[in-house]
């Protein structure tokens, strides 16, 4: 059982409420029966002293696993619900620190501040920033977003969330509803053109769409009167993660292929959520291991980030060796 707590898989790409819920009742157990087997270990006196714990725990085991069955959880499963009950995202930081990604930053506002529109019709220039899922592309745009020479630059910025859950109609009341705080609900999609196209008649705004996933052409069509609305320097910044979704946004020139968090930087991060007290140097043994798995986490600060935060209270070595030589790592790079 303990070796699903430590799946990084898991901690990765577990979205489900319910099932967060569970999994944490099930570390607590977890816990207890990890340090009850310590104690075991330790002492040398019969261990009838123990009996009820360990009775205990095992009700409480079995417990959590009847109410675990309702779940299916099974490898295809797990791995499939990456999409559900994506965790919304706003253009503010929620007091959390970024390390590096300060060319990445540079190059963006560049983008950003550039006057260039596309060859079709002066519509709005979209910037795809496109990359795996957990790489810093929201981290990246929310830098953008908020360099103040950007804040300058436009007249007008508004953050959508998009997610999987594409609503057209959605997308274009938040756009409204920001700009002028109408908050009608504009039933058919002509009334909102007409007011999308009202609010951002000659304003240079950014838009940002933020995890687009619809690859169907009509939905991207059904959005081109965000594009085309504004003035000269209008900008469209997209998260995503396929190649797709900017091909289709007609922008392949721009596309910014966000790349892997460098070396430095994912340890920062990893030491940050590993030892958020600052005692790294208390625990020389722990940080060649800590240094291992970091490396194994191919840039990704999502995994990095998950990782740290599951190792924090587990301060033996034997411990972080059992997470360093799980064999869910081979099974990430299969399933990729
Ligand atoms: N450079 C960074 N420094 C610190 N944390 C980061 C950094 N990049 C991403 N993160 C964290 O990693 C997680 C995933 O990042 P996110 O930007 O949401 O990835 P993506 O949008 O590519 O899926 C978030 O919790 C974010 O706070
Ligand atoms: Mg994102």
């Amino acid at each position: 059982m303990a070796d699903l707590f430590l799946s990084p898989v898991l901690v990765v790409i577990v979205d489900n409420r319910a099932l967060r819920i569970w999994l944490s009742k099930l570390k607590e157990v977890d816990y207890e029966a990890e340090t009850l087997l310590l104690l075991f270990s330790v002492d040398s006196l019969p261990n009838v002293k123990y009996a009820d714990k360990v009775k205990e725990i095992l009700h409480a085991l079995e417990m959590a696993a009847d109410e675990g069955l309702r779940f299916n959880l099974n490898k295809g499963n797990i791995v499939h619900r990456e999409s559900d009950g994506r965790l919304e995202t706003s253009s503010f930081f929620l007091d959390r620190e970024v390390f590096g990604r300060e060319r990445e930053k540079v190059e963006i506002v560049k983008l950003l501040l550039s006057s260039e529109t596309t060859t079709i019709g002066g519509e709005a220039q979209c910037i795809p920033i496109v990359g795996m899922g957990g790489l810093g592309k929201t981290t990246l745009a929310q830098l953008a977003y908020n360099d103040h020479e950007v804040r300058r630059h436009f007249d007008f910025q508004v953050w959508v969330f998009v997610s999987d859950q594409f609503d057209v109609k959605n997308i274009m009341r938040t756009v409204i509803h920001s700009l002028s705080k109408d908050n009608s609900h504009y039933p058919t999609l002509d009334t909102l053109y007409l007011e999308v196209r009202g609010v951002l008649q000659n304003k240079r705004y950014l838009i940002v769409l933020d995890d687009v996933w619809t690859e169907n052409p009509d939905d991207w069509d059904k959005l081109r009167p965000l594009f085309t609305a504004g003035i000269d320097g209008s900008k469209m910044l997209i998260t995503a993660r396929s190649k797709k979704v900017a091909l289709l946004a007609n922008s392949p020139n721009s596309m910014y292929c966000l790349k892997e968090l460098s070396k430095d930087a994912c340890w920062s991060l990893f030491v940050q959520r590993a030892f958020p007290q600052g005692d790294k140097e208390n625990h020389p043994d722990l940080l060649p291991i800590g240094e291992q798995i970091v490396s194994k986490c191919g840039g990704v600060a999502l995994a990095i980030k998950a990782l740290g935060s599951l190792l924090k209270p587990k301060r033996s070595v034997r411990e972080w060796e059992i997470i360093r030589d799980s064999e869910l790592w081979n099974l990430d790079e299969s399933e990729n």
